[in-house]
């Protein structure tokens, strides 16, 4: 894990001389070579708060998508693209909401992901929506639908399975079918053993 915590001193440095040096840093988190790798877009409120990433609600989605595809949290690593959580103003509240993360914010944070990758080796990585798609795919023009619920190799020899945002997936509940299926295939897949 030396590795790891070495490229976490050079992110928070980096970081530091960033527009958004101010915001607290939410690092992934998991197993040493994990099977799989999972990969959000960035932290809300609650991972904020905790500085962890997929607690509180999204935790909650994260635990339904281990039992259905037959993992523990903690045979697993957990991270997202974007390492801080992407707000604006609420003009009704004037409080802090979540917003999508910017250009700028996935340019500065997506070479830290490239390596973070690379240092935690998964066999699997496993996306969650457009932003870590494109980020682990380097094609800005990939969507979810062309690519969730199938094994796509990777020019490094690992193994991309897309799935849609849990969150799109509750706004949007023809999305649900979708996703369930998705996640029998990875667990199929999963149980036909990997060498
Ligand atoms: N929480 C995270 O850590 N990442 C997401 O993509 C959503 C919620």
């Amino acid at each position: 894990m030396e590795r790891l915590e070495q490229w976490k001193q050079r992110l928070l440095e980096a970081h530091s001389s960033t527009p958004f040096a101010e915001k607290k840093i939410v690092f992934g988190e998991g197993a040493a070579a994990p099977v799989l790798m999972m990969i959000g877009e960035a932290p809300g409120g609650d991972e904020e708060k905790q500085g962890r990433p997929f607690v509180g609600k999204a935790g909650k989605n994260l635990s339904a998508f281990l039992e259905k595809v037959g993992l523990e949290r903690e045979e697993i690593y957990i991270s997202n693209v974007v390492k801080l959580r992407p707000t604006k103003e609420s003009p009704k509240t004037g409080r802090a909401v979540n917003r999508p993360p910017s250009g700028e914010e996935i340019e500065f944070f997506l070479p830290f992901l490239l390596e973070e990758i690379n240092i935690v080796s998964p066999k699997i990585i496993v996306t969650l929506g457009n932003v870590p798609l494109k980020a682990v795919t380097g094609d800005k023009s990939a969507v979810i639908g062309d690519f969730h619920g199938k094994l796509q190799p990777l020019p490094d020899g690992r193994i991309l399975f897309a799935l849609y945002h849990p969150a799109a997936v509750i706004y949007n509940r023809a999305l649900q079918e979708v996703y369930d299926k998705d996640l029998t295939a990875l667990r199929e897949f999963l149980e036909g053993g990997l060498s």
